[in-house]
């Protein structure tokens, strides 16, 4: 998919128009305000080490060059012409290539008006014309928030890594969901 692409439109919750669309380079300053933002707020994402914008710049030529070759799928979630939030999943590959996995956040401000659900399905059609069958995703065993959307919208837990998570010392367990696409 070209980089900006536009997907679709529908209005969150609140009322708030939601576009959704292909990232893009100038989502750049938006996308390093956003994944500092989840890094200092500590949410339950892999990620524990604010960025510079040197390395926000690699990660972005890195994506849009995947996502132009649909190595990936990316959809960004855009209100009043800001980046709000993404959805990625990343093709795996060799006898796991018609695996995707899947990773999703939204900044603060942004949660609990519908949008998470629209990425999560939106996804799903676009891993779908990638060709994958089966996505997966590993969520925080303490993000109920999450595991409830992901079981929302067709996945099942299917194993746990035990403490595999360590912050400030203390364990998370990272819960395994998957859902196969022709269900
Ligand atoms: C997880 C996340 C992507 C979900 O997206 P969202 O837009 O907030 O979710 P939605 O508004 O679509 O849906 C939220 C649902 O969770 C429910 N919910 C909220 N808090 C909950 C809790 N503590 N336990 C169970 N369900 C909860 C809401 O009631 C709503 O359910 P409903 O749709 O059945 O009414 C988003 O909150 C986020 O980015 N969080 C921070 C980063 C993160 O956790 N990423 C996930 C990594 S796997």
């Amino acid at each position: 998919m070209k980089a900006g692409t536009m997907i679709r439109e529908f209005k969150a919750k609140d009322g708030r128009e939601v576009t959704l669309r292909a990232p893009k380079w100038d989502d750049l300053d938006d996308m390093l305000e956003f994944i500092n933002a989840l890094v200092d707020e500590g949410a339950d994402i892999m990620m524990d080490t604010r960025q510079t914008r040197e390395q926000e710049v690699d990660w972005l030529a890195r994506l849009l060059t995947r996502l132009e070759k649909d190595e990936m799928s990316v959809v960004v979630a855009e209100v009043g012409g800001r980046f709000v939030g993404q959805v990625e999943v990343t093709k795996r590959n060799m006898n796991s290539k018609h695996v995707g996995v899947l990773g999703i956040a939204l900044k603060d401000g942004f949660r609990e008006i519908g949008i998470g659900t629209e990425l999560m399905k939106e996804a799903e059609n676009q891993s779908r014309r990638l060709g994958l069958e089966i996505l997966n995703l590993e969520v925080f065993g303490t993000n109920k928030r999450a595991r409830h959307v992901n079981e929302k919208v067709g996945y099942r837990e299917v194993g746990t890594w035990p403490k595999a998570v360590k912050r400030d010392g203390a364990y998370i367990d990272a819960v395994m969901m998957s859902k196969e696409l022709s269900e």
